[in-house]
């Protein structure tokens, strides 16, 4: 295949960046997407050019690392898969691709295709977790009996990646997916339930600190979430959220 890129270059957080075009004549279908700028980098590194820095590490979908704005869509044209399970028998021969990093003001650009994401960090530090007593005697998990239904709910809810693609995805970049996918994962469970209001109190603080923006009703944080995860995880977000304030 055929295919014109054009990419996003920016040197540092500072300087201003700018779409560089890149025409390659040998594109292999079966490949990735991650190993066709593979690919071009091996091509710009033998010419002495500097390579396309993009971020990636399991390359299976599960940790949440590759982040590309693909012809505007955050991991691209496809529903239910991360940048890195993309491949190039998606696209067409003689098409052009526009590759952009996720646009965020609480994701700034570290360099080309690579953003910081540390906000998320600081958001799940402030509540993502539960406090437990490990040095004594721990109670056995499995010795606390839940529903199915239940269960399945919060294994949904805990199936996010933290990419980050509903932020990308939002006109008000909202991390209000991540944020309550990260909430209801303990808030379902009555190992969560102890410090439920407080843990929904300081996210929400810690997410607003960071500059992310509300909730549109959209819903295209929903469409392009590399795992699916539901609206109605904000829904019960917005519920433990009253309950705390009350
Ligand atoms: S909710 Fe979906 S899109 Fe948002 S960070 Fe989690 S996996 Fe990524
Ligand atoms: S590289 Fe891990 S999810 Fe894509």
């Amino acid at each position: 295949m055929k295919l014109t890129l054009k990419i996003w270059r920016q040197k540092n957080r500072k300087e201003k960046g700018s779409l560089v075009e890149y025409r390659l004549e040998n594109v292999n279908p079966d490949d990735s997407f991650l190993e066709m700028l593979d690919s071009l980098n091996y091509d710009l590194i033998v010419k002495g050019a500097s390579p396309v820095a993009f971020d990636h590490d399991c390359r299976e979908g599960i940790c949440g690392m590759c982040s590309l704005f693909i012809n505007g869509r955050p991991h691209g044209p496809d529903r239910g898969i991360a940048t890195c399970e993309l491949h190039m028998r998606r696209f067409n021969d003689g098409d052009t691709v526009f590759v952009e990093p996720f646009r965020a003001k609480a994701f700034p650009i570290i360099k080309d295709l690579v953003i910081d994401r540390s906000s998320f960090d600081r958001v799940q530090q402030a509540g993502g977790y539960i406090s437990v007593n490990t040095s004594g005697n721990p109670q056995d998990a499995n010795t606390v009996p839940i529903e199915k239904t239940i269960a399945e709910a919060a294994f949904d809810s805990a199936t996010c990646i933290g990419c980050g693609a509903c932020v990308a995805a939002c006109k008000n970049a909202s991390a209000m997916l991540f944020v309550s996918a990260k909430i209801s994962q303990l808030a379902l469970l009555p190992q969560g339930k102890v410090e439920a209001q407080s843990r929904v109190a300081n996210m929400v603080k810690q997410m607003d600190e960071e500059g992310f923006g509300n909730c549109t009703n959209t819903g295209a944080c929903e469409v392009e979430c590399p795992k699916e995860i539901s609206l109605t995880n904000i829904a019960r977000m917005n519920r433990e959220y009253f309950k705390a304030s009350m």
